[in-house]
């Protein structure tokens, strides 16, 4: 009887046992999932960084490489006499977003790279 007893004790120790491990397990998944989620938004909000004008882009993305008033420090001037200026549209679009020699490609969209060459332009 006290053996009955005994294992009837063990059986459900087991059994909760068991069940602890199961709750475990399933709350790291949870909490691997949630991170995940957090990770995933971080990431797509830093890329979903957007200017809205051409000077913002020029301000944020070129000025530090190619001077505040086009005049060119690390990288060349790419003011009116500028060898530059005379290149066609799709010369601009392909150094800025594949890059070129030392300058690094700019991550912007489609529109953001017509509206810092619109603005660049403009300056002329
Ligand atoms: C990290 C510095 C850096 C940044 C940022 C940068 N550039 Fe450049 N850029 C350079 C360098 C260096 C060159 C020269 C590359 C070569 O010819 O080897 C260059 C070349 C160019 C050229 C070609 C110039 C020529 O005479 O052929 C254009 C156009 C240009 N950059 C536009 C831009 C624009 C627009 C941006 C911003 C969206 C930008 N760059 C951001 C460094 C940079």
């Amino acid at each position: 009887m006290q053996k009955d007893f005994l294992d009837w004790l063990n059986h459900w120790g087991n059994l909760q046992k068991n069940l602890n491990l199961h709750l475990k397990k399933n709350n790291l998944k949870k909490i691997i999932l949630i991170l995940f989620a957090i990770l995933f938004i971080a990431c797509s909000s830093s890329v979903a960084e957007s200017y809205s004008t051409g000077e913002e882009v020029y301000e944020a993305r070129c000025s530090a490489c190619h001077g505040k008033d086009f005049e060119g420090r690390v990288g060349p001037a790419l003011d009116a006499a500028s060898q530059s200026a005379s290149m066609p549209d799709s010369y601009w679009i392909q150094t800025i977003t594949k890059g070129k020699g030392s300058m690094p490609a700019q991550r912007l969209t489609d529109k953001e790279v017509q509206l810092v060459i619109e603005y660049i332009k403009s300056k002329y």
